[in-house]
């Protein structure tokens, strides 16, 4: 008989939100850690990623990822510490990468984890500019954006982990990038630490026509992490033969099923009459690049030639604010929680 000996905590979906979510709609729990099975490992959490995509998993609807059983343990992935080990694998000690939810202790089998090599330093960096994120952006841009010397790549989220590699990877290919941010801040260090031509600040009411200035020759690239309104204003600057790699849409994550107006023929008009391509994907969809999209990446960190920033809160507790206000914009950089 499996006698449970340690307590941990984990924060469940309480209910499902209605729009924008609530902290309410969050439960912190405690719960008994089952003892280890043969070929598991016993997890203490130390760093848990908080990503967008979560918001889609609290809605009871079909999409890429399952949704989030009422009371069920919210999804995620994390480093954590191997506390204990049934499989030959893993020792104590030994950190590793593993979708362990919001959780502070975790158990599973071993074919669920991947060590960190030596080139994750510091070991947050695989949950961002390394990690999932990371990953979205090389492929998107790869892949999909393909961006030639002198085109213009406008990216939104410009700051966070995914648009702030767009515009970098974009500066090497010798491309001129655009980015899209919310404040002057946030603005300030796309220009000044990320190296962008230039940053727009999307709550300037004049924010169509300043993304119209800084984009002369129209844009060829927009990687999209947004929609709403700033599809909106990128739509009237897409050149011919545009391309437009999908890869989010966090304006409308919590937007409900209704929008506010129907903008759907303006776009078919316009991808229509300028032959744009817009391709939606999901990182995993060319997981056979990681290797490579490793190599690369932590080579242009060492070589200085790609920044990024975190943004590390403290204490489980306050994952659910932190993420409410992650889809509003109120973190800087890639935000994780330090457990
Ligand atoms: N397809 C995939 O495989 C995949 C994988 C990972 C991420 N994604 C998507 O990539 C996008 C960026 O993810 P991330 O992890 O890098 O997020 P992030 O930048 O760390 O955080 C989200 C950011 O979105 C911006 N934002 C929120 N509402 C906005 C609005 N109405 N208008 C303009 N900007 C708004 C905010 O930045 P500002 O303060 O600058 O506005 C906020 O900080 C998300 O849409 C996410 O779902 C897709």
């Amino acid at each position: 008989m499996n006698i449970p000996r340690l307590h941990g905590w984990r924060v469940v979906l309480a209910c499902r939100p209605h729009g924008k979510p609530l902290t309410s709609d969050f439960r912190l729990e405690s719960f008994a850690v089952p003892a280890l099975e043969d070929g598991e490992v016993l997890l203490r959490v130390r760093y848990l990623s908080l990503d967008p995509y979560m918001r889609g998993t609290m809605d009871d609807r079909k999409s890429y990822r399952p949704p989030t059983p009422v009371g069920g343990v919210m999804v995620g992935e994390a480093v954590a510490e191997v506390l204990e080990s049934r499989h030959s694998g893993f020792r104590p000690g030994e950190l590793v990468l593993a979708r362990t939810g919001w959780v502070t202790h975790s158990v599973l089998a071993g074919q669920q984890l991947a060590r960190l090599d030596e080139r994750f330093q510091p070991v947050t960096t695989a949950l961002g500019i390394l990690g999932m994120p990371g990953f979205t952006a090389y492929t998107g841009v790869e892949n999909i954006g393909r961006p030639q010397q002198g085109e213009t790549v406008v990216v939104a989220a410009a700051s966070g982990p995914v648009g702030s590699l767009v515009g970098q990877l974009a500066k090497i290919k010798g491309a001129r990038a655009v980015g899209i941010a919310g404040g002057p801040e946030k603005c300030t260090f796309v220009r000044e630490k990320l190296g962008f031509d230039a940053a727009i600040d999307h709550r300037a009411p004049d924010f169509p026509a300043l993304l119209a200035d800084a984009c002369p020759d129209g844009i060829d690239i927009y990687f999209e992490n947004v929609g709403g309104a700033v599809w909106q204003a990128v739509l009237p600057l897409l050149n011919m033969h545009a391309r437009v790699p999908l890869c989010g849409l966090i304006a409308q994550y919590s937007a409900g099923s209704t929008p506010a107006h129907d903008f759907l023929p303006a776009t078919m008009n316009e991808l229509l009459s300028r032959r744009i391509t817009v391709t939606g994907f999901i990182n995993s969809d060319f997981a056979a690049q990681r290797p490579k999209f490793l190599d690369d990446v932590s080579r242009w960190i060492a070589e200085g030639r790609i920044h990024y920033r975190e943004n590390v809160i403290s204490g489980l507790e306050n994952a659910p604010g932190a993420f409410i206000g992650m889809l509003e914009g109120s973190n800087f950089g890639k935000l994780l929680v330090e457990i």
